[in-house]
Order: C-alpha cells, then structure tokens, then sequence
C-alpha cells in the first residue's frame, strides 16, 4: 500500500505535469537573497507553490515560493525560487517533498544554495563556500518513517553525498572566472533564532564551518533519490559572538545581494558543465 508521503507527492507530481511537460535535467534550490538568479533563465513556465494543492509554501518575507522551468543555454532547469523551512512548522517529509519531486520531473542534478552564517575564522561575509559535507544532527532526518523503495533505499550510504566531481567542475568555474571560493561543512539546525555565541563554540568544535537553517534535510532526501548533489553557501554574516554587531535576516539578504554577480557566474558555469556531462 502507498504511504502518505507517496500519495501526496503522486497528487503533486500530477497537478505539475498537467501545467508543464518540461523535464528538467538540474534543480537548483535558491536561498536567502539569491533568488534574482531566475532572471538568467528563458523561462518556460512558472507554478507558484500555493497553486499545488497540498504542497507546503513558504512563509518568510524574502522567499518567494514559486517553481521557475526554464533554460540556461540549452540546459533544461527547474529553479525553486523560495524554499520551505522546518521552522514554519512543516513536517520535514514536507520540507523535502519538492526535492522529490524535481527528482520525479527528471532532474539528475540537485544544486542546492543557502545563506549561511561563517564559523571559519578565514570566512569574510560575502564569500561563496563550496559544501564539501555536512553535520545533520540537529536536525530530523527526513527518511524517518516507513521506506517507500519507490523513493531510496532504507539504509542509504552518505560518504559522497556533495558528488566529488561535481565539487571538481565547481572549484574549477570559480577559478576560471577568477571568484574566491570557499569549502567547507554546513551545519543545519532547526532556527528560526539565531545562535548563542556558546552554541557557535560548540558547532566550531565539531567541525562546522557554516552554519544555516537548510539545506541538510533537502540534501539527504535527495541523496536517497539518487540525485547527483552539489551545494554552495554564501557566507551572509560572521557567526553569532564572533563581530560585535546582532545578527538579522536584513543583513543576510543585503548581503546575498551583493554576493549575486559572482554567484550568477559560479551557478551558471557549473549547470553548464553538468549539461556537457549529460551529452548536451
Ligand atoms: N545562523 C543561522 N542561519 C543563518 C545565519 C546564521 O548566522 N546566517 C544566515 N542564515
């Protein structure tokens, strides 16, 4: 029998392919601030989230919340302009359900961006910092629950999750286009508040580099898919307790937004690349 995580995304993917027969080769998942990357698209066509019955829509104030089909060159990609976070109050089988259904639309690629706040002492916010992997222990996991082998594996391996060669064509765009570029590990918690200075200690002390509110759950959904993962964060602020100003959400955006020109350059080489691994 199917599980409700199965029936809801069957209703989804369905009211989706009634409005589109686009297959999208990339998802990419825009953060804070980022989402002006769309513009780049020739767009297809466009499904705001409230517009998919039972679909989770997002609820914060700089995230727009619409799916975008369109073309980057001659490569097909859906863009989810605005995510939903844990924090709003979704299950995280919600959180993670567009993820499956990009997947489901025939997306390969899974590009995900967040803001983040910086650990690294060598992170100056603006940066890009290429996700090498992450720490989900804060965090839900996603899978919990009954296993549709229609979505993954039950117990699926997590050792390359940010696909090495993906990290490969990205350090390579970066220098190419000549954009600093971070690596590192993002962190996800649940939010909505920010960190303590001491909570900033402890996450440095187990080996994170950056910190958000994302991201994580959506990755390990979509490593259980099968999707060929890679993640960049742009470092929107110094973590709590390491600059002597607060943290806010206006700050992140403000500074997303100047970190844009290089991020367009960075994400548009690299879904480039993934177009010419896939033949086109
Ligand atoms: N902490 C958590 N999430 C964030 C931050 C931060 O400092 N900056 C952007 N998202």
């Amino acid at each position: 029998m199917a599980t409700k995580t199965e029936l809801k995304l069957e209703k989804a993917v369905l009211q989706v392919k009634e409005r589109t027969k686009f297959q999208p080769l990339v998802a990419l998942v825009l953060g804070s601030g980022l989402g002006d990357f769309a513009k780049n698209l020739r767009v297809e066509c466009t499904i705001p989230y409230s517009e998919i019955e039972g679909f989770p829509v997002s609820t914060v104030a700089g995230h727009d919340g619409r799916f975008i089909f369109g073309w980057l060159d001659q490569v097909p990609v859906v863009c989810m302009k605005g995510r939903v976070h844990f924090y709003e109050g979704y299950e995280v089988s919600d959180v993670v359900m567009p993820i499956r259904l990009m997947k489901r639309l025939g997306a390969k690629f899974l590009f995900l961006t967040n803001a983040a706040g910086g650990l690294n002492e060598k992170f100056q916010p603006g940066d890009l910092m290429m996700i090498r992997d992450h720490i989900s222990f804060f965090v839900p996991n996603p899978l919990i629950g009954p296993n549709p082998e229609s979505l993954g594996t039950r117990f699926p391996d997590m050792s390359n999750v940010y696909d090495r060669d993906l990290q490969d064509v990205i350090w390579e765009v970066a220098s190419q286009e000549g954009i600093r570029i971070q690596k590192g590990v993002y962190t996800q918690l649940t939010g909505p508040s920010y960190e303590s200075p001491a909570e900033i200690k402890a996450l440095r002390a187990l080996g994170t580099d950056a910190v958000g509110m994302s991201t994580v759950v959506e990755a390990i959904a979509a490593n259980h898919a099968g999707m060929k993962i890679c993640g960049i964060s742009c470092i929107s602020n110094l973590a709590a307790g390491m600059s002597i100003v607060a943290l806010n959400h206006k700050e992140v955006q403000e500074t997303a937004d100047r970190a844009a020109a290089k991020f367009t350059a960075l994400v548009s080489g690299v879904i480039r690349k993934m177009g010419e691994i896939e033949g086109i």
